[in-house]
């Protein structure tokens, strides 16, 4: 079966073609980083405008690269949400107009799960059941995953996503947008003992989590500085950022192991591209005795191969989930734990 996947839910668009005898035939990926980088942030009508420009000719870069003809598609898959309502919307439409076009079905998916799945693309998949932390711009989230569609919500954040306290920090810091990979870089050239941050939650006993106080105390420690903060200030800063956000999502995935005795940990979304996360991740996998598993890298961040692959899964459990009916709506909100196998 080989399955379209579009996906438009932020500020990437992405195409791929996902063959589940095969393996991923090919992905093609527009990012609109440098559009949005003067504003500082996503802006949401430049992000429709733009997915509407990339999409068609991102769908011609898959298919030649893949060499498949359009009869030999079975289903497209698009992202449903949750995300930016008129950036689903432009996706939604795409994947509904080509499918009514094509006559092919139609399957709307969610994107995390996308992500969530996105680990079962790399070479060496994990096994079902695993704990899986979500780390995206948006999403910091515990789940057990017991299966396709299997998702128990073990704990969440109570305001900002870690991807989200990396943006918002490396604004404060005068770095650009995505501040993820920027602060993350500018980290190594920090010493971890110049500033020590508050630990948010580390020991809440429960699986939940809270970043926005570490906003605020970067914001603190930049004030703090003489007028000028130079350069190595900012690393310093940068560095403590860094250390206390990833011995929170290292001590939390812990627990998570610990509470359901589980063995394997995955880790899906932007933020498990960090660099530092992978390395403690690494550390504590070899000490505790359990199995880490990454997406590849391009496959972190927003990406059309994931929307395909998890489409594919779903119709593999139930061949009747695409349908041409084409008449869609979007989910800018849409909780991960209401997903069932239907
Ligand atoms: O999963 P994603 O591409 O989009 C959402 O679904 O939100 O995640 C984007 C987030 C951004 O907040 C970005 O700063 C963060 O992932 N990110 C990183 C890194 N690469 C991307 N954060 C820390 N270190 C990185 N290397
Ligand atoms: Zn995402």
């Amino acid at each position: 079966m080989i399955v379209l996947g579009v996906e438009s839910s932020c500020d990437e668009t992405g195409l791929a073609l996902y063959d589940t005898q095969r393996g991923l035939l090919a992905h093609a990926l527009h990012s609109q980083v440098a559009m949005h980088e003067e504003y500082g942030g996503v802006v949401p009508e430049l992000a429709s405008r733009d997915h509407i420009r990339r999409a068609i000719p991102l769908l011609e870069q898959v298919m030649d690269k893949a060499d498949v003809t359009r009869d030999a598609i079975d289903a497209i898959a698009y992202t449903q949400g949750p995300g930016l309502a008129g950036a689903l919307l432009v996706g939604a439409s795409i994947a509904c107009g080509l499918g009514l076009a094509m006559d092919k079905p139609v399957l709307g998916v969610h994107h995390l799960e996308g992500h969530l799945l996105s680990p079962l693309l790399a070479g060496e998949r994990p096994d079902f059941p695993f704990i899986a932390l979500l780390i995206s711009g948006g999403h910091t989230q515990l789940m057990r995953v017991d299966g396709v569609g299997q998702y128990a919500l073990l704990g969440e954040t109570l305001d900002d996503a870690a991807g989200e306290a990396f943006d918002k920090s490396a604004k404060l810091l005068g770095l650009g947008y995505p501040g993820g990979p920027a602060i993350s870089r500018l980290a190594e050239f920090g010493e971890s003992d110049v500033h020590r941050l508050p630990r948010p939650m580390l020991h809440s006993k429960d699986l939940n989590f809270s970043f926005s106080g570490l906003k605020t105390a970067v914001l603190t420690l930049v004030r703090n500085q003489t007028a000028n903060i130079c350069e190595q200030d900012k690393a310093h800063i940068a560095r403590a950022f860094v250390d206390a956000i990833v011995e929170v999502l290292v001590a939390k995935c812990l627990a998570a192991l610990k509470q359901t005795g589980l063995k394997r940990l995955v880790i899906a979304g932007g933020v498990g591209a960090n660099r530092q996360l992978r390395d403690a991740l690494n550390d504590a996998a070899q000490k505790k005795r359990f199995k880490v598993f990454y997406p590849e890298l391009e496959f972190c961040t927003d990406n059309g191969a994931m929307i395909a692959f998890a489409g594919a899964m779903r119709l593999q459990i139930n061949p009747d989930a695409a349908k041409r009916d084409y008449g869609f709506n979007v989910r800018p909100r849409w909780p991960l734990d209401e997903l069932r196998v239907v």
